[in-house]
Order: C-alpha cells, then sequence, then structure tokens
C-alpha cells in the first residue's frame, strides 16, 4: 500500500487532477513573517523597477518552498525556470540556464545543496557579479571568456540547510526558515482546497485531518484527497468527522501526526531506557544518514515536544512514552 504520511518530492496526484496549489498571497494560507517580510521586498523592488534580491527557503519538505517561489514570480510579473540541482551536472549547463535568462527573470534551484563543488563557484559569480568565467577549449589553447548576465532573481530552496556552504548562504539577500502549521492553518489549507474540488468538509473533520499531518500542507492534502475517496464511495454529499475519522483510521494514519520513521526513531530513543543516544548510533540503527535525522526528521518532533536534544544526544520525552505506551520505569528507576 501506499504510504500516506510519506513525504514525497513528487506530488503525483498534482497533475492528472485539480491542482491545489495557491498561486496568489491570498491563498497562502501561515508562515505570516516571512509572508509579511517578503511582501515589502517585492513591494520595494518593483518601486524601484530592480530585480529581486536573490532568496533561500529553508525547511522541512512540504511546508511551502516550491509554492513561495512560483507566488513570488507571481508577484513580480516575472518570467521563472524552474529547475534543481541534480539536473546541473556539469558547469556548461549552469553556464546554458544562466546566459538564456533575461533582464528580471527569477531562476529557481531546488535542493540546492546538492550543487557539485564546480557549479557552486559558477553561480557565486553569477550571484554577485551578473557575470561568469567559462573556459573554451582545452589544454594549451583554452581560453577563458567573460560574460555579461542580466539582472536576475536567484530563489534557492533546500530541505538540508546545513549542508549549504557558506560562500553560496552569503550570497543570499535574504533567507527564509520555513515553521510548521498549526493545526487551525493546516484546517484552513485543507478547507480551501476541499472548495477547489467542489467538496465540501465541515470544520471538526478538517481538524481531524490537520492534526494528523505533521504540520505539513502536502500531507494534509494528500490525506483530504483520500477521505475525500471515502466519503465520495459512501456517497456522502460532504465529508464529516464519522467518515473522515473512520477513513484516516482505516488507512492508518497515525492521530498525533508520526510517519513510519518518527515511530521507528521514538521507539529507538525508548529503548535506551532514558540513557540520551547520540546521532551517529541513532544514523547506523536507522540506517539513514545524520543530515537527514538533523534536518529532515527530528525538526517536527522537537518543535512539538517529542524528542529532547541534550548535550549527550538525543531522549524521547515523557509525552512520547506515554503516547507511544511505553512503562517510564526503568531498571535505574522513574525516568522523569
Ligand atoms: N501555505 C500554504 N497554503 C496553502 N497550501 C500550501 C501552503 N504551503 C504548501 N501548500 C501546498 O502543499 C503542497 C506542497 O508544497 P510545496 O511543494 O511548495 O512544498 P516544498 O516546501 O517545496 O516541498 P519540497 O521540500 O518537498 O520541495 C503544495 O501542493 C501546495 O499546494
Ligand atoms: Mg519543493
Amino acid at each position: 500500500m501506499e504510504r500516506l504520511v510519506e513525504i514525497e518530492k513528487f506530488d503525483a496526484e498534482e497533475s492528472t487532477e485539480v491542482s491545489l496549489r495557491p498561486d496568489a498571497w491570498s491563498e497562502y494560507i501561515g508562515q505570516e513573517q516571512i509572508k509579511k517580510n517578503l511582501n515589502v521586498f517585492i513591494q520595494a523592488s518593483k518601486k524601484r523597477q530592480e530585480a529581486l534580491d536573490h532568496v533561500l527557503f529553508y525547511g522541512p519538505p512540504g511546508l511551502g518552498k516550491t509554492t513561495l517561489a512560483l507566488i513570488i514570480a507571481n508577484e513580480m510579473d516575472a518570467n521563472i525556470k524552474v529547475t534543481a540541482a541534480p539536473m546541473i551536472e556539469k558547469s556548461g549547463d549552469l553556464a546554458a540556464i544562466l546566459t538564456n535568462l533575461e533582464e528580471g527573470d527569477i531562476l529557481f534551484i531546488d535542493e540546492i545543496h546538492r550543487l557539485s563543488p564546480a557549479v557552486e563557484e559558477i553561480l557565486y559569480s553569477s550571484m554577485e557579479d551578473y557575470r561568469i568565467d567559462i573556459i573554451i577549449g582545452s589544454g594549451p589553447a583554452a581560453q577563458t571568456v567573460k560574460i555579461d548576465l542580466p539582472r536576475f532573481t536567484l530563489i534557492g530552496a533546500t530541505t538540508r540547510a546545513g549542508m549549504l556552504s557558506n560562500p553560496l548562504r552569503d550570497r543570499f539577500g535574504m533567507s527564509f526558515r520555513m515553521q510548521f502549521y498549526s493545526p487551525e492553518e493546516l484546517a484552513m489549507i485543507v478547507k480551501q482546497a476541499s472548495q477547489k474540488l467542489n467538496k465540501e468538509i465541515i470544520q471538526e473533520a478538517s481538524i481531524e485531518i490537520a492534526k494528523r499531518s505533521r504540520g505539513t500542507p502536502r500531507i494534509a492534502l494528500r490525506l483530504l484527497r483520500r477521505v475525500r475517496d471515502f466519503a465520495d464511495v459512501a456517497d456522502e454529499e460532504n465529508i464529516n468527522h464519522k467518515r473522515t475519522k473512520y477513513a484516516l483510521d482505516e488507512l492508518g494514519i497515525n492521530k498525533h501526526g508520526f510517519d513510519e520513521m518518527d515511530i521507528k526513531l521514538l521507539k529507538l530513543l525508548i529503548s535506551n531506557k532514558g540513557r540520551p543516544m547520540g546521532l551517529s548510533t541513532i544514523a547506523a540503527a536507522l540506517s539513514e544518514d545524520e543530515g537527514t535525522i538533523e534536518d529532515v526528521l527530528e525538526p517536527y518532533l522537537l518543535a512539538n515536544g517529542y524528542l529532547e536534544r541534550t548535550s549527550k544526544g538525543r531522549k524521547a520525552t515523557r509525552e512520547t512514552y506515554n503516547i507511544l505506551n511505553m512503562p517510564i520505569d526503568s531498571e535505574q528507576g522513574t525516568l522523569f
């Protein structure tokens, strides 16, 4: 069965069904601080008729980074070229993209932490001086050619801010950390999407979906589509609370929004009987790299008080023991 709480890069259903992606500020819910600041910078650069400064968005998957980039392009009335770091293999690939840009265009590079060092170097000079040096030919006959670029805006997105090199990070005029969404915000996102899908959802039902969505719009929208299927099959005109709970339980969606990896991590910490566990031990036990655990897996658990970081390592909290129904006594006595 499809893992519903899994966070995937590609929203498969987006391509075949009604798009649920907001394309204006009014539909972009939450992230108030980011919206407020960005709006000021967008208005200012429009007033001066200049390209917007380079922008970096970072934070866990599915929180709306790509969506923000598209909204910026919309607001700036600019063309946007969308690409991802793994698609830019050689410096020549990046040079080709850059030289095809026009004044005021936006270049969006997803997963920007995955650029190779050679490509990154070309990016530095293009971001700072709007100029690149490319080498034509090889050996003693090789020549360096300087090419001037139009003023463009780079928007970078990454789930792994820790993996960005300092010189790259420093060249962004603005950088924004995405926040997890509150259940109320997610409920609004679900409600708005249900209108686009032409299927009304009652308030309690949207809150039920919101609570189980790991603070993440992408997950909330995916659950909404599945719950709608249940309602449609049952010939119900709208999505009610009872059907929603039934559907989410049938689908095995956790009440606290945990996904499989969250549960694995929390159970592992609990198995350590209250002693903190080091990051490298956790990484080895879960066969994941340390950075993914730190940047992708832990933020949600930390933000919601399910996990604690101490100088000696990670620990599950009392709440986690309760939720997972684990005894909080150990050989050393009570854990908390
Ligand atoms: N603030 C928001 N309001 C309404 N819908 C949102 C919001 N943020 C994200 N979404 C919806 O959630 C889905 C995922 O968002 P998006 O693709 O922008 O995430 P992302 O941060 O780029 O994820 P990834 O790191 O995996 O690339 C989109 O389909 C979008 O419609
Ligand atoms: Mg994205």
